[in-house]
Parts: C-alpha cells; sequence; structure tokens
C-alpha cells in the first residue's frame, strides 16, 4: 500500500513517547528519524499519530516475510497457549527438534546440528566458542566494515565503526582484513579487489603478524551489512575457502543479514558456490521473534554437553514462529521472485544515478542493495549530512529508509513487497534527491 502522511511527524502522540524514551530508556541506539510505531502488516508501518509508510527497511533485514505474516502470527498465538518457554537446556520438546529438522532441508548437504540461541550477537558467540573448541587455536580474521554484534567475541569482529568500540575494549585476538570492496578497492583497482585482499592475508597477516596455524576461523559476511551493502566479487569467498581448506581453518559465515532469501538464495553464500563450516543465521529466521541459529556440521560439532547452553536457546515461540517462517519460505520459486523483485529495484537505482550526482555508486543482488553517496564522483567523498537529510525527507514523505556505512542508503525491504511499492519508494526518494540536491 501507499504511505499516508496525515500529518508531517513526529505527531503530537510520537512527541510524547519518545519525551518519555529519552527520560527512562537507555540512549544508546541510533535513530535516524523520530518514527513511533503502532502496528505494522506486511510492508507497511503506521505510527502512534495514524501515519502509514511503505517501509524498505524490513527492521533491518528481520521482517522477511512481511510484517505481521498471519502465517507467523497464527504459530506463535497456537504455540503461547500450549508452551512459550520449553525450558529446551534442561527438558525436550518437539518444535525447536522440527525446527532443526526443517531448517536443514535448506542447508548445504552436511549442515546438520544447530545451536539455538536468541539473537545475532549470540549466534556470532557460539561460532567462536565451537571454533575455538573445534581447532584448539586462539586467532581470528575478520574484515574491516563488518558487523557481527556488540558482546564481546562479536564486537571483537566488528569494524564498521568507532563508536561501537570505544572505550569498550581490550578484545579478543582478531586481525582485520580489508573487506573485497570494488566501489573502494583496497589495492586501488575495483577488478582486482579480492586477488588484493587474498594477497593480503597471505602476505601480511600470515607472514608478519600470525602464523595460520594459530588461526581458529575467518569469518565473513558474505555481502557486508552495516558496513554498507557491499557486494563482493563470487570469487573472493572461493579464495578465502581454499585459505581456509589449506591451513584447517574454519570458515565462519555470518548471514545474519544476507540470509534467508535476502539475496535470492537462502544463504548468500550460495551465489559462490562456497560452503562454509560454521553458518550464522539470526534476524529473519525467527520472523519478528528473537532467534539465533549456528549450523556445523557433525564432526566439527562436537562439543559436550555442559559446554555451551543458554536458558531461552530453543524457546517454543521463536522456535514456532521460525518454522511458520520456513514453510513460507520453501514456496516454489520464491528465490526467484526476490532476484527478479531485486533487478527492477537496481534498475531503478540506476536510474536514479543517471539523474542525481550525490549517488556514487549502485549495488546489490536481490533484495539486499545499496546507494553509496558522494560529494564529488571523483574523489568519492562520503556525503553524509546529504544522506541524512535524504532519509528525513523520505520519511516525512511516508518511505522509510536506513543508512549503511558511511554514506550508504540500504534497501531491504520485506521480501514480499510488489514491484508497485518499488516503484512508489523510488519516486518518493527521487523527489528526496532532488529536494537535497535543490533540483
Ligand atoms: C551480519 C550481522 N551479524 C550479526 C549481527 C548482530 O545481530 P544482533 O543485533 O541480533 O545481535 C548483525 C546485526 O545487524 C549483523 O548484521
Amino acid at each position: 500500500m501507499k504511505p499516508d502522511i496525515k500529518l508531517t511527524p513526529p505527531g503530537p502522540l510520537a512527541v510524547d513517547i519518545l519525551k518519555r524514551d529519552s527520560r527512562v530508556v537507555s540512549q544508546s541506539m541510533v535513530r535516524e528519524y523520530p518514527l513511533v510505531l503502532h502496528h505494522a502488516s506486511d510492508v507497511n508501518l503506521w505510527d502512534v499519530d495514524g501515519n502509514r509508510y511503505l517501509d524498505f527497511t524490513a527492521g533491518i533485514a528481520v521482517m522477511n516475510v512481511g510484517w505481521n505474516n498471519p502465517g507467523v502470527v497464527r504459530a506463535v498465538e497456537e504455540q503461547a497457549k500450549l508452551l512459550s518457554h520449553g525450558a529446551f537446556l534442561d527438558f525436550c520438546s518437539e518444535i525447536p527438534v522440527k525446527f532443526a529438522e526443517k531448517l536443514t532441508e535448506f542447508l548445504p548437504e552436511g549442515h546438520n546440528r544447530v545451536y539455538f540461541s536468541n539473537s545475532g550477537a549470540e549466534c556470532v558467540e557460539a561460532a567462536l566458542k565451537l571454533a575455538r573448541y573445534h581447532t584448539k587455536r586462539k586467532y581470528f580474521i575478520s574484515f574491516y566494515g563488518g558487523f557481527h554484534g556488540r558482546t564481546y567475541g562479536a564486537l571483537s569482529l566488528t569494524a564498521s565503526n568507532v563508536i561501537q568500540r570505544k572505550h569498550f575494549g581490550p578484545f579478543l585476538p582478531v586481525i582485520h582484513a580489508p573487506y573485497a570492496y570494488p566501489y573502494r578497492p583496497f589495492g586501488l583497482e575495483s577488478a582486482t579487489c579480492d586477488v588484493d585482499v587474498i594477497h593480503y592475508i597471505k602476505d601480511q597477516i600470515f607472514g608478519t603478524e600470525v602464523s595460520p596455524e594459530e588461526i581458529a576461523a575467518i569469518v565473513v559476511e558474505p555481502v557486508q551489512g552495516e558496513g554498507g551493502y557491499i557486494v563482493p566479487p563470487l570469487t573472493f569467498l572461493k579464495q578465502l575457502r581454499e585459505i581456509c581448506d589449506e591451513h584447517d581453518i574454519l570458515l565462519v559465515a555470518d548471514e545474519v543479514q544476507s540470509g534467508c532469501f535476502r539475496t535470492g538464495t537462502f544463504l548468500a553464500s550460495e551465489h559462490s558456490g562456497v560452503k562454509a563450516d560454521i553458518v550464522c543465521l539470526s534476524k529473519a529466521i525467527g520472523g519478528g521473534l528473537p532467534l539465533g541459529i549456528t549450523v556445523a556440521r557433525d564432526e566439527i560439532m562436537t562439543w559436550p554437553p555442559g559446554s555451551h547452553a543458554s536458558t531461552f536457546g530453543g524457546n517454543n515461540l521463536s522456535c514456532a514462529a521460525g518454522l511458520a517462517v520456513l514453510e513460507i519460505l520453501q514456496e516454489q520459486g520464491f528465490g526467484e521472485k526476490v532476484l527478479d523483485k531485486g533487478r527492477y529495484l537496481l534498475e531503478g537505482l540506476h536510474r536514479l544515478h543517471e539523474r542525481h550526482d550525490l549517488i556514487g555508486d549502485v549495488r546489490g543482488i536481490g533484495l539486499m542493495c545499496g546507494i553509496e553517496l558522494v560529494t564529488n564522483r571523483e574523489t568519492k567523498e562520503p556525503a553524509r549530512d546529504e544522506r541524512g537529510r535524504i532519509l528525513r525527507y523520505a520519511f516525512e514523505q511516508g518511505l522509510t529508509l536506513l543508512p549503511a556505512g558511511a554514506s550508504t542508503i540500504r534497501f531491504c525491504p520485506p521480501l514480499t513487497i510488489e514491484k508497485d511499492d518499488i516503484a512508489t519508494g523510488l519516486d518518493i526518494l527521487d523527489r528526496a534527491f532532488a529536494k537535497c540536491e535543490g533540483i
């Protein structure tokens, strides 16, 4: 449905709640604009003052099957009457088991053992512990621009914005490598941006910093999310896989943001034909309920009883929601539709690129797309303030968008979005750029 803005947000009810929020709630989150939600349905959000928005955020790639998907709501309602907290740590119940059985149908062969947690950070934390337990090695490699969460292990990997790390160290022993970033290549050549990073890992990291036999895992986002929706060359992951195979290092794919058909395949790593050793999933897999998943092969997930667990891991409500999500995702042709709509979105963004100098780069795969804003296409100076103004103007016109990286706008709508809604969003964005550029 198209947006319907009855009064410019924030309206009086939103202002009141925001004031109360500022008095009692930790203000450590970043909110790009003052949206106070009341309810949601599929691709639309309503604020407390009755304004309707078209949503291009999916709550940061969470509501892939649409906000308040009726199948998910029904599954949660029914499960809530039976058993919510199943005390999975101490007692077994069928819903988490059913969920795990179903999930493995979507995963590469052999990925048949599931560890349950409650968030993206927690499922990454589990991956780190598992990698250390399995390899008996201490170090990790992750990437600049990477975001893996904010608990200590996950934050040690994260290097996307210094405010997230400032005053929180020291961290785990993680070495950061440049990401294969075609628009801002580490080796200055887009065409070889992946090969240059691989050389850096082999020559600089292995040659001068840490011997590969001390590295437990390389942790990578197949498409970088918070770092700016960066799609690396498909060969990047393959080359990381080769390094890992050569040195018995585990490859961990953090698919928390890129998973669940966000890029048109269940896992984004499928585009490269690469099978990671450990896969992390969260966000969309719970359909709006907290659910973290760490998956590995039997021979890797050998940690013994008592070595890792959490009170809410395997929560019956989250797993019932997750099961409903998987049933929706298994609909014939779901991934192809995402790819088709993603191409439509990208074409529209390329048209905006032709019209607006502020857009330096357009990129994406499936419905994980981004535009990087620059003040000058030659120098590629990030257009941070302009991005803020555009997001704000779009919001006031009823389009919700999110930033990523220094000056990227990300597009991660519910995967259920239709092309006419994509077109509506692009029109609003076009006007937002025109206004910002004073056209
Ligand atoms: C790739 C990736 N990993 C991990 C996380 C952390 O997830 P959470 O915020 O649920 O802890 C995020 C969150 O945005 C993410 O994008």
